[in-house]
């Protein structure tokens, strides 16, 4: 069996060691200097100036777009656009806080939102925010979407829970618009358990996000910016303080053990990165070189953060036959993300109108994907490739 993952964290034996040390010496658990020497390590590797941790990525999606409503860069109503393929809980937070969710098409040949695709949304709908999804460590053309972005004053999101580390000529993925999300859950590239991050260059946005992770409270700001809302809002001496509520907000908190594994793991992360990556290209070679298969373009980028081996068929009945090939084989297999969102039910509950998306239905009815990890073997890797012969 090729299971989608086979080890919680990046060096499993010795990352457990070391957090049941931790948790036999700690003295606190919920949040505090761990967690913030992760969110520094975390945005000094990222190559950002602001990283907030919370306790998954689903909470870093929804934080990220409380904290631009609590600021009054969106507005109750506006149209948000997403990718196509996403996981759920890229759109959920959308529609949950009260904005339009606008699905943008996804080329087959790059998994993800491409300009263009943007650029065919633009003509129906007025998007004021565009969260679009890096999916399984591939990416659209993000310098042109960044600078179609710009120019119409679209604020552009990027959640990038699934390409953690890849690079583009233009900069690293996460680092094209005003903020973006990690997820540090298991069979990411990096693991805390559970566990998300948001980074940003943003001051005022990577403020607003600490007050709107904790309760709404100022109690994990600096002494300056404590000072600030206190005047603001005429808050006198520390008995008021303590229990003053700003903004809206929620308690997605990491505790200590997530700023401890964050840390550890990181230290693994970039040999992580190109062992998925050389597992990738060795596949490729097989994808390469069957007809019965499109081959992913990754011209585009630099460096390939590889999530997961995505294989697209050219039909629905090409992919059953894969299907049964590699569930024959023993390995694990399951859709791109969840195909095309728009076909969920719970998007389909609240959005009446049809949107075509051809790119997004190719990929939800002919792909599908096995695991990609620094763990699968030399032997692991000729049964997948066995399997792509036709
Ligand atoms: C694109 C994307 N966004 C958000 C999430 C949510 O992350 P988490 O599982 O940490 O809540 C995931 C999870 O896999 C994801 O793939």
């Amino acid at each position: 069996m090729i299971p989608l993952m086979k080890n919680a964290f990046l060096k499993e034996i010795e990352t457990r060691e070391a957090l049941a040390d931790f948790i036999r010496l700690s003295n606190k658990f919920s949040m505090d200097l761990k967690c913030r020497e992760f969110e520094q390590s975390f945005a000094k590797f990222q190559g950002r100036q602001h990283a907030v941790l919370v306790n998954s990525g689903a909470s870093a999606n929804l934080l990220l777009l409380q904290a631009l409503k609590n600021l009054g860069r969106l507005h109750d109503g506006d149209k948000v656009g997403f990718s196509a393929v996403t996981w759920s809980t890229n759109t959920m937070p959308i529609m949950q806080l009260g904005l339009q969710p606008v699905p943008v098409d996804c080329e087959p040949t790059t998994l993800n939102s491409m300009s263009h695709n943007l650029i065919e949304a633009l003509k129906m709908d007025d998007l004021k925010a565009f969260f679009i999804t890096n999916a399984l460590g591939f990416t659209g053309d993000l310098a042109e979407i960044r600078r179609i972005c710009d120019n119409k004053g679209i604020i552009l999101l990027e959640d990038n829970c699934e390409s953690l580390g890849t690079e583009l000529p233009e900069g690293r993925a996460g680092n094209f618009g005003l903020a973006s999300t990690f997820s540090f859950f298991v069979a990411h590239h990096m693991s805390t358990i559970e566990g998300g991050m948001i980074c940003t260059d943003d001051d005022d946005l990577a403020e607003m996000l600490t007050i709107s992770r904790a309760n709404g409270w100022d109690r994990n700001l600096s002494a300056v910016q404590q000072q600030k809302w206190r005047s603001k809002f005429d808050i006198k001496g520390q008995f008021e303080a303590k229990y003053a509520f700003y903004e809206l907000g929620f308690n997605l908190r990491p505790t200590e053990i997530t700023g401890f594994l964050g840390l550890y793991q990181l230290q693994f992360l970039a040999e992580n990165i190109s062992l998925r990556q050389e597992n990738y290209i060795h596949i490729e070679e097989f994808i390469k070189k069957n007809s019965h298969f499109i081959t992913l373009d990754r011209s585009h980028i630099s460096l390939l953060s590889s999530f997961a081996m995505p294989i697209l068929c050219k039909t629905p009945e090409l992919r059953d036959y894969y299907l049964g090939q590699f569930s024959g084989a023993g390995i694990e297999i399951r859709p791109v993300i969840a195909g095309n969102m728009v076909k969920q039910p719970f998007f389909k509950k609240y959005v009446s109108r049809e949107y075509s998306l051809p790119g997004a239905d190719l990929i939800h009815d002919c792909g599908f994907y096995c695991g990609n990890y620094p763990e699968l073997t030399q032997s692991d890797l000729e049964t997948i490739s066995s399997c792509l012969i036709s």
